[in-house]
């Protein structure tokens, strides 16, 4: 009976037809149709890229006048980065569009619900058998009433096709309880940019919602799924059974200092996926199955010679390439260019995960521009900038490509390597992590996946450390270069910098191999040092820490460098040397006798001896007096000194 439904409800028309049609209805109903806005925000300093058709709309909803007049509709292109690690499933993509129309203080819930109704049981022809809705349950603490006038106007338009919609509360709690209409809470049914009310900022807009949902069938067996052995099957579960496909947005409210205020105007914000209504069109809850990436699909299908939908993680790196790649078209053509940083970053971040994913798929040369050329194909016709600005888009994906793949093998060689004895649950040190991003333009969140991938956790902690010591090394070194004969500030660096290499060694005598360095931090006022030590420091082990340290100082030992290969460098036991194990030559500083080997035996004429790029001061009796202000942990099994030179 359902899979008869599924076959007479196929028909057949594509995301470009479905656009259409959207414009066109609400056009019907007196909006006017505007063009989508950047996915990178004007003067929006909130959020670095629109994620929501709203977002451009804010100054009207909060009551200025909109030069078109109060009723608006628009397709409008969306990012949402913080859906990133969700991408691989049936229904997740950082990128889409959301179909929106909008009531600027004209018309409200009777209208848009009636409308939403015809639209999606008329116009997309959407059996309302499997149709569902949410509303809020309302909160007198928030001084919000339940939404019971969207709920009772659901029922009215199911009752015109003959079923009777039952309203049912906490079908979190109850399951279904062969309802139509639910209530939820705040966490579901509430909508503002920040989210929750509790989360919103004075002044920022947001309003009950009611959400309309799709039900892809009980004959997907979702409902034995393990999510389900605690908690019942409910549209808001993550089952992947229902599929949210628009939300409704009574933009009727304002936070203030006193709670919840009526904004000058009730406004609608209607905001539905494109590909989710397509996916629902087509009735196959896979929304890389319909029309829009057929062509991407098949040119990765000639590409890598597999076929989608076979094989589980194939399939997974398919849908990442495919809603990767085309995110980093829209984002280029916006401007958002590969880069380190703000809005590039992802650009960067997207386009190097592609390709690491088509790897997966054995794809080993560059391949990005053939599926960049058929996403411009699909969306040209309604985005016609990315037909004029097709060149510029593909030469800087091709550029991106091209410099991550000259890396890429290698960095994945080394990550096998280095982590080939490690174990499941084992975590992977900061500096290794810091190694792959610095030298082979590893992102740090493909570091993270590649270690989830065998079982093992980024020291993320570590990696900030190693990134905030690369950083200030660079700085001394920039310091240095520019200060010219006016170094006196970076001396004080310098004293600090050779002041920590003391540090170092001298907590490596006390507490044992272990407390090795997991971040350090210079100032002209002190300096910082994390370290690997499951315990408080004692007293005593504090004072004889500066005890050592100050005799080391005492002592006045020469400090030299030399470059020397790994090998060379671990048989004259050098520490930090995870930095540099892949570079030919590494420079190695020496507080001591640059002959003989670095011993944590307090007799050793060698004190301390470590990989580092400089600068050092040239004898330690020049460092004054050091002094711990501070001992105290940063995370577990991090602990962090703070000292002085005074
Ligand atoms: N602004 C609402 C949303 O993004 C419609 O879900």
């Amino acid at each position: 009976m359902f899979l008869g439904i599924l076959v007479t409800q196929a028909i057949m028309f594509t995301v470009k037809d479905l656009r259409q049609k959207y414009l066109d209805f609400f056009k019907s109903k007196g909006h006017i149709i505007v063009p989508s806005a950047s996915l990178l925000p004007e003067n929006d300093p909130t959020t670095l890229f629109t994620g929501s058709g709203m977002q451009p709309m804010v100054p009207y909803l909060l009551g200025a006048q909109h030069p078109l007049g109060t009723r608006i509709v628009d397709s409008q292109k969306c990012f949402r980065s913080q859906d990133i690690d969700d991408v691989g499933d049936n229904r997740h993509t950082v990128f889409f569009e959301m179909l929106g129309n909008w009531s600027l203080g004209d018309y409200f819930k009777k209208e848009q619900i009636a409308w939403m109704w015809e639209f999606l049981t008329n116009e997309l022809n959407l059996d309302p058998r499997r149709l569902y809705f949410t509303c809020f349950r309302g909160n007198t603490d928030l001084g919000i009433p339940r939404d019971s006038e969207s709920a009772e106007l659901w029922t009215k338009h199911f009752k015109t096709v003959g079923i009777e919609a039952a309203i049912i509360d906490f079908p979190e709690r109850d399951g279904m309880k062969d309802g139509r209409i639910f209530y939820y809470d705040e966490t579901k049914n509430w909508w503002s940019r920040a989210g929750v009310p509790g989360n919103m900022p004075l002044g920022e807009p947001g309003g009950p919602d009611t959400e309309m949902f799709w039900d892809f069938g009980e004959e997907l067996g979702l409902h034995e799924k393990s999510v389900h052995a605690k908690k019942p099957c409910h549209v808001n579960c993550d089952c992947g059974r229902f599929l949210e496909i628009g939300n409704n947005v009574f933009m009727q409210y304002k936070k203030t200092p006193h709670g919840f205020e009526q904004l000058p105007q009730k406004n609608v914000d209607f905001g539905g996926g494109l590909e989710r209504l397509a996916a629902a069109v087509n009735g196959n809850p896979d929304i890389f199955l319909i029309d829009l990436f057929a062509t991407m699909r098949h040119v990765l299908v000639g590409l890598s010679g597999k076929k989608y939908g076979t094989n589980e993680k194939e399939t997974y790196a398919y849908r990442v390439i495919m809603d990767h790649l085309r995110a980093a078209t829209f984002l280029v053509n916006d401007g958002a260019l590969p880069s380190n940083k703000d809005q590039g970053y992802f650009t960067r971040r997207l386009i190097r995960r592609s390709v690491r994913f088509a790897h997966k798929l054995g794809i080993l040369n560059n391949f990005c521009g053939q599926v960049v050329e058929a996403v411009i194909a699909e969306y040209g016709d309604h985005y016609a900038e990315l037909v004029t600005q097709k060149d510029f888009i593909l030469a800087q994906i091709h550029t991106e490509e091209e410099k991550f793949r000259k890396t890429l093998a290698q960095g994945l060689k080394i990550f096998e390597e280095r982590t080939a004895k490690l174990q499941s649950g084992d975590i992977i040190a900061g500096v290794l992590a810091f190694d792959l991003y610095q030298s082979y333009g590893f992102p740090i969140e493909v570091i993270d996946e590649l270690a989830r991938e065998r079982g093992l956790y980024v020291d993320r902690v570590g990696f900030e450390k190693a990134y905030a010591e690369h950083k200030a090394k660079s700085r001394v070194g920039a310091e240095q270069k520019f200060a010219g004969g006016l170094a006196d500030h970076s001396e004080i660096s310098t004293q600090y910098h050779t002041a920590t290499h003391l540090l170092h060694a001298t907590l490596l005598r006390i507490l044992g191999p272990h407390a090795t360095q997991r971040g350090s931090n210079i100032t002209q006022e002190r300096m910082r040092f994390d370290f690997n030590h499951p315990l408080k420091m004692t007293p005593e082990e504090i004072k004889q820490a500066e005890d050592l340290v100050n005799a080391a100082i005492a002592h006045d030992y020469l400090v030299s460098w030399a470059e020397m290969s790994f090998e060379e460098a671990q048989a004259k036991g050098a520490i930090g040397l995870f930095e540099d194990k892949y570079q030919s030559k590494v420079k190695v500083y020496t507080v001591g006798d640059i002959n003989a080997k670095a011993l944590a035996d307090p007799s050793s004429p060698t004190y301390s001896r470590e990989v580092c790029g400089g600068p050092h001061v040239e004898h330690t009796g020049t460092l004054g007096h050091f002094r711990i202000i501070k001992e105290e942990a940063v995370s577990a099994g991090v602990r962090r000194i703070k000292a002085v030179l005074e």
